[in-house]
């Protein structure tokens, strides 16, 4: 079902039995898969490909145990030649930008923002309010937590987890996710505690425990992280190991 008032280019492919609702717009060049949603006032740019069974747009909703509030979203905006895996899920308030590629099974909360060409890996979830860089590349089953801050170029390995409330509901504490800075690289299964800054450049090894802040360049291995003296290269800074 297609609502009567949107517009549909003529360039656009769209799949079989998916629903635009009203107010979405979408922009030349759009393929949507089969039985994939775009619920009302959803912005799809042009050149964007969206696999099978996607729903955009959605609104999120709480019960009486949540706490934060969950109205006025504004519309979900993907940015010119994104590709959206298949089963995808994207909360409305959210802006992808130009290039970005969004893995089979992912899923993103509301009002979180995504610089140009970042990919979210298979199956990785990011929760609300987050603000992810450009050029990042985010791996398969990432756990992005709310309230996080990601910079540009940031690598995050495979099954990484992430957290915002040090006290698990236990006792006050307000919620505040790590912040990566740029170039900065976390291994496979690593946990990132509330709140920590993990430097520019720095390195996080596979399944470490980080408690603290990393200072830039700094890698850190281990339960809990301790540094160790490596230095990974920057992409286009030539390896002297
Ligand atoms: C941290 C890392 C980059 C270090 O690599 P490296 O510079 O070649 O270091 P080495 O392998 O020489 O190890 C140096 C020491 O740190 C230890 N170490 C290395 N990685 C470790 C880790 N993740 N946890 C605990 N200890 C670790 C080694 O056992 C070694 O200890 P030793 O000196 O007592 O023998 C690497 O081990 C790592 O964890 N990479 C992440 C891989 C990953 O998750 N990729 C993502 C997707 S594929």
């Amino acid at each position: 079902m297609i609502d009567a008032t949107v517009h549909i280019p003529s360039s656009a492919s769209i799949g079989h039995h998916v629903v635009i609702e009203q107010g979405a717009v979408i922009g030349e060049n759009v393929q949507i898969g089969h039985n994939s949603v775009i619920l009302a006032g959803t912005i799809i740019g042009d050149d964007v490909t969206i696999g099978c069974n996607a729903v955009l747009g959605c609104q999120p909703f709480k019960n009486a145990r949540v706490k934060h509030d969950v109205s006025q979203q504004g519309a979900l905006v993907i940015g010119k030649g994104s590709r959206i895996g298949n089963g995808v899920i994207i909360y409305a308030g959210t802006e992808l930008g130009e290039g970005t590629m969004i893995g089979d099974l992912a899923s993103i909360r509301e009002r979180t923002r995504i610089g140009h060409s970042t990919v979210i890996g298979r199956s990785a979830t990011v929760e609300c309010r987050t603000v992810i860089g450009s050029r990042c590349l985010i791996q398969t089953g990432a756990y992005i937590t709310a309230d996080m801050v990601i910079e540009d170029d940031v690598f995050i390995g495979p099954e990484v987890s992430t957290s915002n409330d040090k006290y698990m509901d236990r006792k006050p504490y307000e919620l505040a996710g790590p912040r990566i800075k740029e170039k900065a690289s976390i291994g496979n299964n690593a946990t990132l505690l509330p709140g920590i800054t993990i430097g520019k450049g720095a390195v996080v090894g596979a399944g470490s425990v980080v408690t603290k802040d990393v200072p830039d360049n700094i890698t850190v291995v281990g339960v809990p992280a301790k540094p160790i003296t490596v230095h990974l290269p920057q992409s286009g800074e030539e390896d002297q190991s």
